[in-house]
């Protein structure tokens, strides 16, 4: 018979946290001797996190981007949120530790192929997830990310057809949920559509109290065994909230480095997938504190954008920050 991988499982920390080291040490003076803040993303190592001035979503990186005074921002995260950054506050120095850390779903919709459909389709209302390139972004009406994608598509004028790019699988959660019918662009997260219905069911037969949380780049099959379905920010607060001790968390599994932290009494488990116990981006993981520490010595990878694909840009991302507000 198969076996089949056993979830991770991550109790609570010991008590006051874990020890900076020297690296984190010689990271946190180098932040300061440069100017710099360190955004990073939620699903980012731990030792990153740790040093970080903000740990969050795509949305709350993208509000605390366009705020940021500092000369620079070292983004840890993938390419199109660090471009997000620099798309918003086109006067910092964005920096990103590893300039290879890309995303399956920013690939799977290049700006030409955008182009073509709108071309033969021009009636169509373009809603981007922030997960595609600033290219991809310059051509659509409106950004979303999955803390915002619902009250966002509520807001599109009723008479015009959506074409929602580049997740299929947080598109149809949104449709869904908000009755609006959308044409999807056929693109998934590669980490995300690795979570399958029987690798959560047998995680859920391991921990039968443990209620389940799922993020909306999960496949429908798979969001139905969910207790909720929310953006990885989302997910603290829902963990604060529920009664249970143990939380299955079927995201990638950097987003619990932050919940120990933030909820440091409850036990996680990492759903696993049919091939690995703790699912990671490989994107994600390509920048470390090594990587981190070498940014903000050499002031480089450098974010660097065409003024007229950023300005572009910055139209349906600023519309996106305005209407999250209201
Ligand atoms: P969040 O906006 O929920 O952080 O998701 C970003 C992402 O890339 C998920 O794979
Ligand atoms: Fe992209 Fe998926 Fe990685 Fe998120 S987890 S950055 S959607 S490849």
């Amino acid at each position: 018979m198969k076996a089949f991988p056993v979830p991770a499982v991550f109790p609570p920390l010991p008590a006051g946290g874990i020890p900076l080291t020297d690296l984190q040490r010689e990271v946190l003076a180098l932040k300061k001797a440069k100017d710099a803040i360190i955004l990073a993303h939620n699903y980012q190592c731990e030792d990153i996190q740790a040093v970080a001035d903000y740990v969050g979503d795509s949305l709350g990186l993208a509000y605390k981007a366009a705020e940021t005074k500092n000369q620079t921002i070292v983004f840890c995260g993938v390419h199109f949120m660090a471009e997000t950054a620099k798309i918003v506050n086109p006067t910092r120095r964005v920096l990103l530790p590893d300039m290879n850390a890309g995303c399956s779903l920013a690939d799977s919709c290049p700006a030409e192929k955008l182009a073509q459909v709108k071309a033969t389709n021009p009636e169509l209302y373009v809603v981007a997830y922030i997960n595609c390139s600033a290219a991809v972004k310059a051509l659509s009406d409106v950004i979303v990310t999955s803390g915002n994608a619902t009250k966002i598509v509520q807001k599109v004028p009723a008479n015009r057809p959506i074409l929602f790019i580049p997740d299929q699988n947080l598109g149809s959660w949104v449709s869904s949920k908000t009755g609006r019918a959308m044409q999807l662009w056929p693109g998934n997260c590669y980490a995300h559509v690795q979570f399958t219905p029987a690798a959560l069911l047998r995680a859920k037969a391991q921990y039968p109290n443990a209620p389940i949380v799922a993020h909306p780049e999960c496949t429908e099959a798979v969001r139905e065994l969910a207790d909720t379905v929310c953006s990885t920010e989302k997910m603290v607060e829902w963990s604060k909230a529920q009664k249970a001790e143990t939380l299955i968390i079927t995201t990638e599994s950097g987003m619990i480095h932050r919940l120990r932290r933030e909820v440091p009494h409850k036990t996680f488990i990492a759903a696993p997938t049919d091939r690995c116990s703790c699912n990671e981006c490989r994107f994600m993981k390509m920048n470390t504190l090594e990587k981190v520490r070498d940014c903000l010595v050499h002031g480089k990878p450098e974010i660097e954008l065409e003024e007229s694909i950023r300005s572009a840009a910055e139209i349906p991302l600023r519309r996106m920050l305005e209407w999250s507000r209201i």
